[in-house]
C-alpha cells in the first residue's frame, strides 16, 4: 500500500522563542525540519512527503528540505494536518511533528507494520517518573501503569483520518490525529516509541535534542599519483612550488588535494573525485583543484557534518615539503574552514625505490575524520 508523510511545520514556536520558528532553527547541524525530512524521504516505504509550512516560510523550508512538496498550514495543528491531507494522495498516511526532528527508521517500519491490524497507530513510550497530583503540595500519588506518552508519526488509513478531520468539531481543539481517529470509534494501535523522538517545545530542549543527536564518526583515505614532467607549474596542497619540473595531469594535478578530496568523498561515501568531474568533461582541463576540495567540504556541511582532522603523506624524493608545510597546511585550513592544528602535513621519500624513488612523480595519501548527525538512526 502506498504511504504518505506528512510533516507538520507551520507552528509559531512561541514557548521555545528564538528569532526564527523553532523547526527552522539549526540543531545537530541542519534545519530542524531537515532532519525529519530526510528520514521519511529516505525511508523506502514512503512514497511522497509533503511539509506543510506557514505561508510566507516556502523558501526557509526549500532551503532547508531542498526540493520539497510543500502545503500551507494553518491556524492550528488540527488545520495544517488537514491541509497536509488534501495534499496527497496515498493510502496510508504518516502524521508527525516537526518538532521532533529524530525519526528512527525502525518507529517507522513499527507504525507501518500496526497499520496492517489498525485504522491508526501511535508510537508511544511508558512514564519512568512517579506522578503525583498536587499544586503547591504533594497530593496522591497517580499509577503509572497504563499510562503512556504519546509521539508522533502516527500512521493511519488515509481514508479513515481525512473522515476523522471531516466529522471533528471546530469548536474543540484536537491534541493529536490519533485521538481524533479514537473519536470515531476507530481502534488505535499503541507501538514502542523511542526518547530520541522527544518534542522540542522550550528553549532548554534544544541542548537537550542535541545531545540525543549524538554524532557518528567515520574516517576514510584518498590516494593519488601524478606524473612529474618539464615545463609544468607544481601545485602541491594547494601552494605553488616552485621547482624544475611539474606535476602533470587533466586539472592542476595538485596530487595532496586529489588525495585529500577523495578521502573526504569517502567519509560520505561519496564516489571519488572522479565522479563528480569526470577528466572527460573538458571543463576541468587545467583546473584549480581546490574547486575540488571545496565542492567535497560542501557535500558534508550538507549533510550537517563536520570535518574534524586531515592528515596528507606526501611521497617524493624532491622538492623538499618541509619548507612549504606551514603555506600548505595554511592554505588547506584556509579552503576547509579549519584551524591549522586540524591539518597535518608530512613527507616521506621511499629510498629512491620505484617511481617515487626515481623522480617519475609524486604520490598522496590522505586521510580525514568527520562528524555526522545520525548516531540515532
Ligand atoms: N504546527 C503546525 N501548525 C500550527 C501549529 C503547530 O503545523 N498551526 C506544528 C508545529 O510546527 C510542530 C507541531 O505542529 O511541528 C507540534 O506543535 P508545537 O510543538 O506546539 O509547535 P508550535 O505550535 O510551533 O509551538 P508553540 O505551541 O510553542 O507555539
Ligand atoms: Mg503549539
Amino acid at each position: 500500500m502506498s504511504v504518505a508523510a506528512i510533516i507538520v511545520a507551520a507552528g509559531s514556536g512561541s514557548r521555545a522563542g528564538g528569532a526564527v520558528p523553532k523547526q527552522f532553527a539549526p540543531i545537530a547541524g541542519l534545519p530542524m525540519v531537515a532532519h525529519s525530512w530526510r528520514a521519511f524521504a529516505a525511508h523506502p516505504a514512503v512514497d511522497e512527503v509533503v511539509v506543510v509550512v506557514a505561508s510566507g516560510q516556502e523558501k526557509r523550508a526549500r532551503d532547508a528540505c531542498g526540493p520539497v512538496r510543500l502545503a500551507t498550514g494553518g491556524a492550528t495543528r488540527r488545520e495544517s494536518v488537514a491541509n497536509g491531507l488534501a495534499a496527497i494522495s496515498a493510502e496510508r498516511v504518516l502524521v508527525h511533528d516537526a518538532a521532533r526532528p529524530f525519526v528512527p527508521a525502525a518507529v517507522i517500519d513499527r507504525v507501518l507494520a500496526a497499520l496492517d491490524r489498525a485504522a491508526g497507530v501511535t508510537p508511544a513510550l511508558p512514564l519512568a517518573d512517579t506522578l503525583v497530583r498536587g499544586d503547591a503540595t504533594l497530593g496522591e500519588m497517580v499509577r503509572r501503569d497504563g499510562l503512556w506518552r504519546v509521539q508522533t508519526p502516527q500512521g493511519f488509513d488515509a481514508a479513515v483520518l481525512r473522515r476523522a478531520h471531516a466529522a471533528w468539531d471546530a469548536a474543540e481543539e484536537a491534541t493529536d490525529d490519533a485521538q481524533m481517529v479514537r473519536r470515531l470509534g476507530e481502534v488505535v494501535a499503541l507501538v514502542q516509541g523511542d526518547p530520541v523522538l522527544e518534542k522540542v517545545t522550550n528553549p532548554a530542549d534544544f541542548a537537550a535534542a542535541e545531545a540525543r543527536a549524538g554524532w557518528e564518526w567515520r574516517s576514510a583515505t584518498g590516494f593519488d599519483v601524478h606524473r612529474l614532467e618539464a615545463g609544468e607549474e607544481l601545485w602541491l596542497g594547494g601552494v605553488l612550488i616552485p621547482h624544475d619540473r611539474g606535476l602533470s595531469g587533466h586539472s592542476d594535478a595538485d596530487v595532496a588535494l586529489h588525495a585529500l578530496t577523495d578521502a573526504l568523498l569517502g567519509t560520505i561515501a561519496a564516489g571519488d573525485i572522479g565522479t563528480h568531474f569526470p577528466p572527460s568533461d573538458m571543463q576541468w582541463k587545467g583546473a584549480a583543484s581546490h574547486q575540488f576540495l571545496t565542492h567535497a567540504a560542501g557535500l558534508i556541511a550538507e549533510r550537517g557534518g563536520r570535518i574534524a582532522f586531515v592528515d596528507l603523506t606526501l611521497i617524493c624524493e624532491a622538492p623538499k615539503i618541509g619548507p612549504h608545510r606551514a603555506a600548505m597546511q595554511a592554505r588547506i585550513a584556509a579552503l576547509l574552514d579549519l584551524s591549522p592544528d586540524r591539518v597535518s602535513i608530512k613527507a616521506t621519500t621511499t629510498e629512491r625505490l620505484g617511481f617515487t624513488g626515481r623522480g617519475e612523480g609524486i604520490a598522496c595519501q590522505a586521510s580525514a575524520t568527520v562528524r555526522l548527525p545520525g548516531a540515532w538512526t
